[in-house]
């Protein structure tokens, strides 16, 4: 965080404590609209469009405080060079899409234009799509945060002419409220925002430009912003390298239907357990709950899962045990290990391979991914194992055979999880 100094520009001095006021009130936001959500369902008049309501309200609030989270998070493993891409040739189109599809609800609240403009010829990247999206997201939403009712905002994507690799160039343009000529030189910068109370009034924890930075860079671009000042609008222009040949045809996924599964959700959270439980039991699955280490241990011998569910931070015999115990149960076969955790460290995922765990999910769980594990036909002898850990520190490839072998398992640390 910076220190303060007098001269600082507008944003930038900002302290430790005015930071953590600033990140209190953006949690309370969201916490603010699930407790009003909550009332509503609960109220005896609640008619059926307030429970429709209060649920979409709750997906949103959800989704803003896990995208918070996620945020800081990113920031401090970037800072440290600890976020590792997973590289394959992206559809630039597909990126600048997918970025204009998250913005595009609050830009139509706002009544804003949004336009793009691509290349004549498909253009790839070798990059992260998931990351490419972050930045082009993150990008937009300030656009749209920072641009007033009926504003324009446009993407143009071109060719650069004549450089070496060659790059595409994204010019993403708003006629919103600029940027004070003494910030922009400190725009990337972490936790450097507008002090304007109209330019706050949208909330944020000024990460998502240092994000978007250091993710170009990642990728082997760059980023830059300009604007005239206050009132004048904003223009980032992004440069990234651009695959020469363009890859062989997109690949197909084949269908795959979900199978109904015997799922054994092991949480100390009992909200969390059955509520994970209810959601999947909608989908046809069976399930079975347990709320602590020795639960778990019967419910495994009882119900023969195919797959379970363990929450990492139980208290007395925590989920790492569980597994391992487990593992060495050969009576309850080789149900499928996924591990759930509030951190997502590479020591994390090596201690979870050591104990048995087959993957690992960061909390809260990616519904859409776990939908995804569940569909997989044979879920424990054809999947990749790990392949929903989203995190990795370092840039050396994972090597799994010597994390379960327990070479790594020794630099764990020990802390208290949720
Ligand atoms: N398009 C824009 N127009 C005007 N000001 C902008 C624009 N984009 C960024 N800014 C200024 O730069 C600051 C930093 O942006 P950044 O995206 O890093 O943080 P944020 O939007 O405040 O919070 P979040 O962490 O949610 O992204 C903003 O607070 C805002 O003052
Ligand atoms: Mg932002």
């Amino acid at each position: 965080m910076r220190k303060h100094t007098n001269s600082a520009p507008p944003g930038v001095d900002r302290g430790k404590d005015e930071f953590l006021a600033m990140l209190a009130h953006e949690l309370r936001n969201p916490l603010s609209a699930l407790r009003n959500a909550a009332e509503l369902l609960d109220g005896e008049h609640t008619t059926e469009g307030d429970h429709a309501q209060a649920t979409h309200i709750i997906h949103r609030q959800i989704e803003n405080m896990s995208r918070m989270l996620d945020g800081l998070l990113d920031v401090s493993r970037v800072t440290e060079g600890k976020i590792e891409l997973r590289r394959a040739p992206v559809s630039l189109e597909s990126v600048l899409t997918a970025a204009l599809g998250l913005v595009r609800p609050a830009c139509a609240a706002q009544h804003q234009i949004l336009s793009l403009t691509l290349p004549k010829d498909p253009v790839y990247v070798n990059g992260d799509a998931t990351r490419l999206e972050q930045i082009f997201g993150n990008i937009l939403a300030n656009a749209c945060k920072y641009s007033g009712i009926g504003c324009s905002i446009s993407v143009r994507a071109e060719r650069a002419p004549d450089t070496e690799p060659p790059e595409v160039t994204i010019t993403i343009q708003d006629d919103g409220v600029g940027i004070d000529p003494k910030l922009l030189p400190h725009i990337f910068d972490l936790f450097v925002q507008s002090t304007r109370p109209s330019h706050r009034s949208q909330g944020g924890l000024g990460i998502g430009l240092t994000l978007a930075q250091r993710l170009v860079k990642l990728h082997g671009g760059r980023i830059e912003a300009h604007s005239g000042g206050l009132g004048q609008g904003t223009t980032f222009t992004a440069h990234l390298p651009v695959l020469r040949l363009a890859p062989p045809g997109p690949v197909t996924k084949p269908h795959v239907h979900e199978l109904p599964r015997r799922i054994l959700i092991v949480d100390d959270n009992t909200d969390s357990a059955r509520s994970l439980a209810m959601l999947q039991a909608r989908r046809g699955h069976q399930t079975c709950t347990a709320f602590t280490g020795p639960e778990a241990l019967t419910a495994a011998m009882t119900f023969k899962p195919e797959i379970i569910l363990l929450d990492i931070g139980l208290p007395g015999m925590d989920g790492f045990e569980v597994a391992g115990r487990i593992r060495a149960m050969p009576e309850i076969g080789r149900p499928l290990i996924v591990g759930m955790s509030g951190y997502g460290s590479r020591e994390d995922l090596a201690r979870a391979a050591a104990a048995g765990f087959d993957d690992y999910f960061v909390k809260p769980i990616d519904l859409g991914a776990l939908r995804k594990l569940l569909s997989d036909p044979f879920p424990s002898a054809a999947r990749a194992r790990f392949a929903n850990f989203p995190i990795t520190g370092g840039t050396e490839p994972l090597d799994l055979k010597s994390m379960v072998n327990g070479r790594h398992a020794g630099s764990v640390r020990h802390h208290s999880r949720d």
